[in-house]
């Protein structure tokens, strides 16, 4: 009996698209009851990238994969599964924005689908790409996180509209026969009791377009903020602490923690219960926003297009979203430095 040389999955590169128009603070003190002072001190938000009206998620996914396969030194063709992690798909209904966006790179005749997890949809797309790929069953596989948030947001909702901003980032996922490269472990999680917390009500089977949606503005992205606020933080911190022991890891050898950029004060409370360093800290919530599952692949994109993620730099993702949802990774960065 003959037996095959077992795969592994491997972060081959990552690239990022962050859209030109800048919603500041100050805009936004223009638009609602709100202060620079206050939307800093709650959230560390400065501003955040708002995608132009013809722009949709799908642009802004196919450039950031487009990036990707570049810096993967790959070609289209070399690409045999596309997964969009997105809560703002160009349609609601179909076809997926995967889909659209493998159009959009010239990648033909290979399997493509959405997944919907929130802000915890990169993570949990990398963890389908690590089963497809530790399965035999694919090489090569795009992972898209890519979020028009603005066109699910209430702009005179200043609970929300302060908090969420666009923009996309993606990574090639590769096969490895080599254990130093491998992805070490993900745990990806949900509780659908807490659906209540962050919902759009409309449009869906519970609430078909009409016109009682369009004048309750159900459209909108709703929140239960200090409530989701209370169980991230304890959320994220228990289940970073599980992985890191589960593998025998300890949280000061990490390089780059790259948690989800919601809250500054989500991100620093996790971040001084593992007792991190501000260096291992990834933070780019200041300039983006929540851009939700764009979140984390954008961060990644910042640290290595600023020299600082190297090859081999093990990783450590956290996050939290709608649903609810969570997950954590960790995972070496086995692309080429910049
Ligand atoms: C939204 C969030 C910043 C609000 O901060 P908070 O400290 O929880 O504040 P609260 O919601 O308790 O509101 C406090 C007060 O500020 C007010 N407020 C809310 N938004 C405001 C704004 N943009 N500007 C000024 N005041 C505002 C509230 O009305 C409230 O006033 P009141 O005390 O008179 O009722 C915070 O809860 C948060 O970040 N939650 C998590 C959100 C998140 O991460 N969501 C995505 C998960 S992926």
């Amino acid at each position: 009996m003959s037996h095959a040389t077992p795969h592994y999955a491997s972060f081959r590169s990552i690239g990022a698209y962050v859209p030109e128009k800048v919603l500041t603070n100050a805009d936004l003190e223009k638009m609602v009851d709100t202060s620079d002072e206050w939307i800093v001190k709650r959230t560390g938000i400065k501003e955040r990238h708002i995608a132009a009206d013809d722009e949709a998620t799908s642009d802004m996914g196919a450039k950031a994969g487009q990036t990707a396969i570049e810096r993967a030194g790959l070609n289209a063709e070399d690409i045999d599964l596309v997964l969009c992690a997105t809560v703002t798909p160009d349609y609601f209904n179909m076809p997926s924005t995967a889909c659209i966006v493998s159009d959009k790179l010239g990648i033909k005749n290979v399997q493509a689908f959405d997944i919907s997890a929130a802000c915890s949809g990169f993570v949990y797309a990398l963890s389908v790409a690590k089963a497809f790929i530790e399965s035999g069953m694919k090489r090569n596989v795009l992972v898209v996180g890519a979020e028009k948030f603005s066109s699910i947001v209430d702009y005179t909702d200043r609970t929300t509209c302060i908090l969420f901003g666009d923009g996309a980032g993606a990574a090639v996922i590769s096969a490895t026969e080599n254990k130093d490269e491998a992805f070490v472990d993900i745990h990806a999680s949900a509780d659908g009791s807490y659906a209540d917390f962050l919902v759009t009500p409309a449009p869906g089977s519970v609430n078909p377009v009409s016109q009682k949606v369009i004048d309750e503005g159900l459209q909108y992205v709703q929140m239960k903020g200090n409530e989701t606020f209370k169980l991230a933080v304890k959320t994220l911190t228990k289940d970073v602490k599980e992985i890191l022991e589960k593998n025998n890891i300890s949280a000061e050898t990490i390089p780059h923690f790259v948690p989800h950029q919601a809250n500054y004060r989500i991100i620093k409370a996790v971040g001084d219960a593992l007792k991190m360093r501000e260096d291992q800290v990834v933070l780019t919530v200041h300039k983006y926003g929540n851009t939700s599952a764009a979140s984390i692949p954008m961060a990644i994109n910042d640290i290595w297009e600023s020299g600082r993620l190297r090859q081999g730099d093990m990783m450590l993702l956290d996050t939290f979203g709608g649903g609810l949802t969570w997950a954590s990774a960790l995972l070496p960065f086995a692309g080429k430095s910049l």
